[in-house]
């Protein structure tokens, strides 16, 4: 017997398995999400575990809730899902809209295509409007969509479109919802303390975010806010929404004074994100956009040095994702698996209209530092010649680390 087979045969046996432990490779995770989560996030986490109905556990609740109205900067109701970012998502639409109902999608990405396949689900009519990846949503579009169809109960546009590496002017957009008697709700899974999100400013209904991104949380909770006129209008609605587990106004009525049993909220994940927005408070959240946009800036340069450029529209990119143009012949598979395998780099493959012809690149919460900017250029520096496109050496972390010379104040992580 080979020493691999008597492994397996150990590993088959469930009395083995339960005393080993497993480690999981170290990372520097720049794809779209999750990005690294702060020690001093992991450390709450291991907090023992309370009930989710104990007076301690609500003083939480209530520290969680006035820092999250810091972070959407808004005086409405904030509070959680718990569920990935897709589970906010899923509970606003299928909160604010009924089966029957016309939603306008718009359309510039493939979490954009998500929503719409949960419309599907929910029996809502939906009315695209459509952009092409890298643009951003036609204003003008969506006000012909609404003109052309005034029974429109929501519309939707999502803030920072991490396929497409795109930023939208999501005031804009909720302006016109707002001129033909829509709602109107966004998604910020990727901006949310990473860019500013004005949701009482840009007047929005509902805005879903995720633990995992700019707030440096595991994955698994989604901070949503929502409007007074939202709420009402879930608790008014004809029928009831179609999933008790993601009914908004249930939710609330948990997060609420009277803290009315929902599910079990998952303590340890409300005892990290707390500890998550408390380093959001430390930092600043005004000096956090300023991080994110610095060290993307950094990025930029060191690839413009390596000759490499983005699809994307110049004036509406992300600084939380950086799409990457391939050059021609080298292979997406190729660069990430040796960026994986010899770097311990992970970054994210194109989707949707980008598949194969692009590389994302995330900079966001914790993985948003300068080192990790130096580490990848260096190792694209190394590796691209070996794929067929040859870069002038040793010029891009140079021209990366000038861009962060003049003023590095905004790039320390708390
Ligand atoms: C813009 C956007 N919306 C929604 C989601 C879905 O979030 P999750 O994967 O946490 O369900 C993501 C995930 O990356 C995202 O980037």
């Amino acid at each position: 017997m080979t020493s691999t087979q008597s492994e397996n045969g150990r590993m088959a046996d469930p009395n083995y398995l339960a005393t080993r432990s497993r480690s999981v490779p170290r990372r520097m995770i720049l794809g779209p999400g999750p990005s690294s989560a702060s020690p001093r996030v992991l450390r709450a986490m291991s907090q023992p575990i309370i009930g989710y109905l104990d007076p301690a556990f609500f003083e939480i609740l209530e520290d969680v809730q006035s820092m999250l109205s810091r972070v959407f900067l808004t005086s409405q109701t904030t509070m959680t899902v718990a569920g990935a970012g897709s589970a906010g998502m899923e509970a606003g639409l299928s909160s604010l809209l009924e089966r029957g109902d016309k939603a306008i999608i718009c359309v510039n990405g493939f979490f954009c295509e998500r929503q719409i396949l949960m419309c599907e689900r929910l029996g809502v009519e939906v009315v695209r409007v459509d952009a092409e990846y890298g643009r951003t949503v036609d204003p003008q579009l969506l006000e012909d969509a609404l003109k052309a169809n005034p029974d429109t109960k929501l519309v939707s546009a999502i803030h920072a479109e991490t396929s497409a590496g795109v930023l939208q002017d999501i005031a804009t957009l909720s302006g016109l919802a707002h001129d033909h008697g829509a709602l109107f709700m966004t998604d910020v899974v990727t901006s949310l303390a990473g860019t500013s999100v004005e949701f009482d400013a840009w007047e929005v209904d509902y805005a879903y975010g995720g633990s995992q991104k700019c707030l440096a949380a595991p994955p698994g909770i989604s901070p949503v806010a929502v409007s007074d006129r939202a709420l009402e209008h879930v608790r008014n609605r004809k029928t009831l929404p179609s999933s008790w587990y993601l009914d908004l106004s249930l939710i609330a009525n948990y997060w609420g004074p009277d803290h009315v049993h929902h599910h079990t909220t998952p303590v340890s994940m409300i005892y990290g994100l707390r500890e998550a927005l408390v380093l959001v408070e430390e930092e600043g959240l005004e000096t956090r956009w300023l991080r994110h946009e610095k060290v993307a800036g950094a990025l930029r340069a060191g690839l413009a040095a390596l000759g490499l450029d983005s699809p994307v529209d110049p004036e509406h990119r992300l600084n939380q994702l950086t799409v990457v143009t391939l050059p021609e012949g080298v292979d997406d598979a190729e660069l990430r698996s040796a960026l994986l395998n010899e770097y311990s780099i992970e970054v994210g493959r194109g989707l949707g209209q980008f598949a194969g012809k692009v590389i994302r690149v995330g900079l966001m919460g914790e993985s948003c530092v300068p080192a990790n900017v130096f580490a990848l250029l260096n190792a694209l520096e190394r590796i691209l010649p070996r794929l067929g496109y040859e870069v002038p050496q040793g010029e891009a972390v140079a021209a990366a680390s000038m861009t962060l010379a003049d003023d590095p104040s905004p790039v320390a992580v708390v």
